[in-house]
């Protein structure tokens, strides 16, 4: 039976999901995503309305109280509330980023301590690897963990860390053993109320201003033993797993903003009239909108298949992970450059929301790995043979 091949098609549950985020999207978090972007606030108004309807981290599986949506369910929902507003997306993605080294490598104890606030929405959680000195070259980190007694006790200075300040939790990366490079990082949860926590100003940013960037400082943070997640020494290979899923979602997100981009574009060329008609009727605004639209659905399909890949733990994740958020991000800066094109002079003002998407795509091409490292992760692997 034909009507039932269903392998290139989302399944139904999939396309319920992307309609019930659309509309809450479209009523709550579309409406100020102008005024998050000009205030450079965190969109608080888009985080009840995610918590209220359980978009805010919606991978936590129910065994901690969380809505246990697989990775493509939750790459749609990313999608859908980047669609809307960029820097909204940014807390189902970070919660997702900061909680995936607990769901991979951490104990049942200590996800049950962490991940059943922030499923419940009672707190969110961000991904501490970054330093001032240690950006795509990550495992020559210098913030140090010493053990002392039943206590580590963590010193250094963590850069770019998404949603710093407004996160409750905060996997933190330290080096345990300074000679042994990669294998001496191991993972830690450290909460924003532990003394010797502190952050530093929130950074001018380009684009995804209502998502929150600070340093985050490590001073003699004494915390229990037991909150190291994994085994000492784990640490690194924890935080490259993690992004091998989480390389997903970021694509996931630049889908989401191009989809937005096309959306606006697409509307307003058909209204524009210039030469006595709608600039719609020009070939060559056709020919525009038909590569955007063409290479927004690779960039999907290559998403949604990463996702796949993500849920079942596949061995080709990695690969997977970094092209569909290579792919996925240089489309999305393509597809909102030119919308700010077909939109013109006014494109170019923030009357119109295409400009903040174009600024928005921008950083899907940087964090989580610049795209440069994405070709290096994508080589390494073809190569392996
Ligand atoms: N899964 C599991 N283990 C992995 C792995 C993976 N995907 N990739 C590497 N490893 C392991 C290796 O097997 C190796 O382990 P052994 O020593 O036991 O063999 C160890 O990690 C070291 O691997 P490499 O020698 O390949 O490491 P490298 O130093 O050459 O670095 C890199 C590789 C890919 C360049 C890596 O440093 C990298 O991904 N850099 C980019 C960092 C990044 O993405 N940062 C983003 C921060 S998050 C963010 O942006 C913040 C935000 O808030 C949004």
């Amino acid at each position: 039976d034909q009507s039932s091949f269903d392998v290139y098609r989302l399944p139904e549950e999939h396309e319920a999901i992307r309609e019930a985020v659309r509309e809450v999207c479209a009523a709550k978090v579309a409406p100020q995503a102008a005024e998050a972007d000009e205030s450079g606030e965190f969109p608080k108004a888009s985080y009840d309305a995610l918590r209220a309807a359980d978009f805010h981290a919606p991978h936590i599986p129910v065994e901690y109280g969380g809505a246990g949506a697989d990775a493509l369910a939750t790459a749609i929902v990313i999608e859908e509330v980047a669609r809307a507003c960029a820097s909204s997306s940014l807390i189902p993605a970070v919660n997702k980023l900061g909680t995936m080294p607990l769901l991979l490598a951490g104990s049942d104890e200590l996800k049950r301590r962490y991940l059943t606030p922030v499923a419940a929405g009672e707190a969110m959680f961000s991904y501490c690897l970054s330093e001032p000195e240690a950006g795509s070259d990550a495992a020559s980190m210098t913030t140090r963990a010493v053990r002392d007694g039943e206590h580590w006790v963590l010193n250094g200075v963590k850069r770019w860390i998404t949603n710093a300040g407004v996160s409750e939790f905060y996997t933190v990366f330290a080096v345990t053993d300074p000679s042994a490079r990669s294998r001496g990082i191991s993972a830690f949860v450290v909460e924003k109320s532990d003394p010797g926590v502190s952050f530093g100003a929130p950074e001018k940013k380009l684009g995804i201003k209502g998502s929150p960037t600070r340093e985050v400082y490590l001073d003699n943070v004494r915390i229990p033993a037991d909150r190291m997640i994994g085994a000492e020494g784990t640490g690194f290979g924890t935080a490259m797993q993690t992004l091998d899923h989480t390389r997903v979602t970021i694509a996931a997100q630049a889908v989401g903003i191009a989809q937005g981009a096309l959306d606006y574009a697409k509307g307003y060329v058909a209204e524009r009239k210039q030469f006595g008609k709608a600039v719609a009727e020009f070939q060559g605004v056709q020919f525009m909108l038909a590569d955007m639209g063409m290479k927004l659905e690779a960039a999907r399909q290559l998403t949604y298949a990463a996702a796949g890949r993500s849920e079942r733990g596949d061995a080709d994740l990695t690969y997977f992970g970094a092209a569909a958020k290579c792919f996925a991000s240089d489309a999305a800066m393509e597809i909102t450059t030119d919308a700010v094109q077909l939109l013109g002079g006014y494109g170019y003002t923030r009357d119109y929301p295409v400009e903040r998407m174009m600024r928005d795509a921008k950083i899907t091409q940087i964090y989580e790995g610049t795209n440069q490292v994405q070709r290096i992760v994508m080589a390494r692997q073809l190569l392996k043979g």
